[in-house]
């Protein structure tokens, strides 16, 4: 039986599933009932001078049938006083010894951070995360992703803490920032234990078409907010990614964040370097009972692979994830559709004859809607594969039967790539594209 518990920088866990700082963690309350029903750690909702915070103070992207398949909020840090959640973090700690309870603070001063780092560890708290992501509010009084987006500052800040703590501390990185290695290194040589990310992004979640402010509305305006959920995953998975394979920063362990509802995202993470996994917005959405499954799911996928502890997976899709410049440029594939599982949509051909390559055609026969691909054409970029409603329906089929890989860098190398603007060398000479009046071949006198 594997086994999901971790040690994460010095932070105990009995597994890696946290909730991240945010609505699930602003009271005793709510961490107990999570620790109850699986999660192994809760990152507390962030601790300060507390604030005042808006009404409303949440958006959502409504993707067709999905609901909240982004999710923005203009929330702050926590709004109770310090003194509540201190005797709120003591009386966790009491019943869950054994979970990860660790403390997410913001404050601006020297002295302020010295004395909450000394509140929180007499409280109990088993780890600080600094809170240097915050791209809204916080960040208009010097605080937050306004700390994340400064390296300097951000080291500066990373020492006091580090000479003030006697617990593991985790940096919070914004992705709101051109260069997520920037804030990583700073983190690194101020001596941080670990690092956390990503913290929201910064947007907009659209505009009320009758009174023309953004949402979410408060009294006519609005403000921009951090954006967060299913659809910010690749970002976070992208900056993961950066950190776990730069030289100077991968020492630090990473506690992966962003979109993340179920096993096969936590696997994504580990795999591409994440050591512990953090949660808000599936659990706002959900709940904390998904907890169950995503614990089942990683326990079968590490006993199908034969991986007994969270550390013999970590980080091994890296080695895959190269440069543009490294990839075999003679690797074809060209794409098959399934006639027996072809419902004739035709969804393919328009996507390939608008927005492709032109490789689709419609039969003429009557008694079928199934297109074929016109293999000399096809490029292989997988459109067709993705717009297809069928699953399995349209597959991608290797061509190149072997041939020898070749990169762009050798080809460099050996003088072989395209230089001047009308170079035989380029990649398309000699792909077929209609001749442009082909495209009247649809108009009718009703649309001139
Ligand atoms: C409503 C809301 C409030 C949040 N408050 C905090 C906070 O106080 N401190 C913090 O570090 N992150 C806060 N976050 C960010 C989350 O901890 C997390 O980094 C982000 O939401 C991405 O994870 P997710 O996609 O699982 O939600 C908040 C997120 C949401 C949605
Ligand atoms: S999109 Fe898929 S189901 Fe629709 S016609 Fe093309 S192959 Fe058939
Ligand atoms: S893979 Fe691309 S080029 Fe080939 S048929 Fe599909 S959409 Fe067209």
């Amino acid at each position: 039986m594997p086994d999901l518990s971790i040690n994460f920088a010095g932070i105990k866990a009995p597994n890696p599933f946290w909730l991240a700082s945010g609505p699930p963690t602003n009271s005793g309350y709510q961490v107990m009932k999570a620790f109850d029903a699986g999660w192994g750690g809760a990152v507390w909702k962030t601790l300060g001078i507390p604030v005042v915070n808006v009404s409303s103070r949440y958006g959502s992207i409504n993707y067709r049938d999905t609901r909240m398949a982004g999710f923005n909020n203009i929330e702050l840090i926590t709004d109770r006083p310090l003194a509540d959640n201190l005797r709120e973090i003591e009386e966790v700690k009491k019943y869950f010894p054994h979970h990860a309870v660790i403390a997410s603070l913001m404050v601006e001063s020297k002295a302020e951070w010295e004395q909450i780092i000394r509140d929180v560890e007499n409280a109990g708290a088993d780890g600080i995360e600094l809170n240097f992501g915050c791209p809204h509010g916080m960040c208009e009084r010097g605080m937050g992703s306004a700390v994340g987006q400064e390296p300097a500052v951000l080291e500066t800040i990373v020492q006091w803490v580090m000479a003030a703590a006697k617990v593991p501390v985790i940096t919070k990185l914004t992705p709101n920032i051109s260069h997520i290695v920037d804030p990583g290194l700073a983190a690194a040589r101020g001596g941080s234990d670990a690092v956390s990310l990503i913290n929201t992004i910064k947007s907009i979640m659209g505009i009320d078409l009758n009174t023309y402010a953004p949402y979410p509305l408060v009294d006519g305006k609005g403000t921009n907010g951090g954006y967060c959920g299913p659809a910010v995953k690749p970002i976070a998975l992208e900056m993961v990614k950066e950190l776990a394979q730069h030289v100077e920063i991968k020492h630090m362990p990473i506690s992966g964040i962003g979109g993340i509802e179920n096993w096969r995202d936590a696997v994504e993470f580990i795999l591409l370097g994440a050591s512990s996994l953090q949660v808000c917005t599936a659990v706002m959405h959900y709940g904390f009972g998904i907890v169950r499954e995503m614990k089942v799911g990683l326990t079968e996928f590490m006993a199908q692979k034969g991986y007994e502890r969270i550390d013999d997976f970590v980080g091994l899709a890296l080695p895959n994830v190269t440069e543009w410049k490294h990839l075999n440029l003679n690797y074809q594939v060209v794409a098959r559709i399934d006639a027996d599982k072809c419902i004739g949509c035709q969804l393919c051909y328009v996507a390939c004859d608008d927005g492709a390559h032109q490789a689709i055609r419609l039969l003429e026969s009557a008694d079928s809607r199934v297109p074929e691909i016109i293999d000399e054409n096809c490029v292989g970029c997988n459109l067709c594969a993705l717009v297809c409603p069928v699953e399995e329906c349209i597959t991608m089929e290797r061509r190149d039967h072997g041939v020898a890989p070749v990169s762009w860098d050798q080809l460099a190398e050996a003088n072989k790539v395209p230089t001047t603007f009308d170079d035989d060398l380029a990649g398309g000479k000699g792909h077929h594209v209609p001749n442009p009046t082909e495209a009247f071949k649809f108009r009718t006198d009703d649309v001139f």
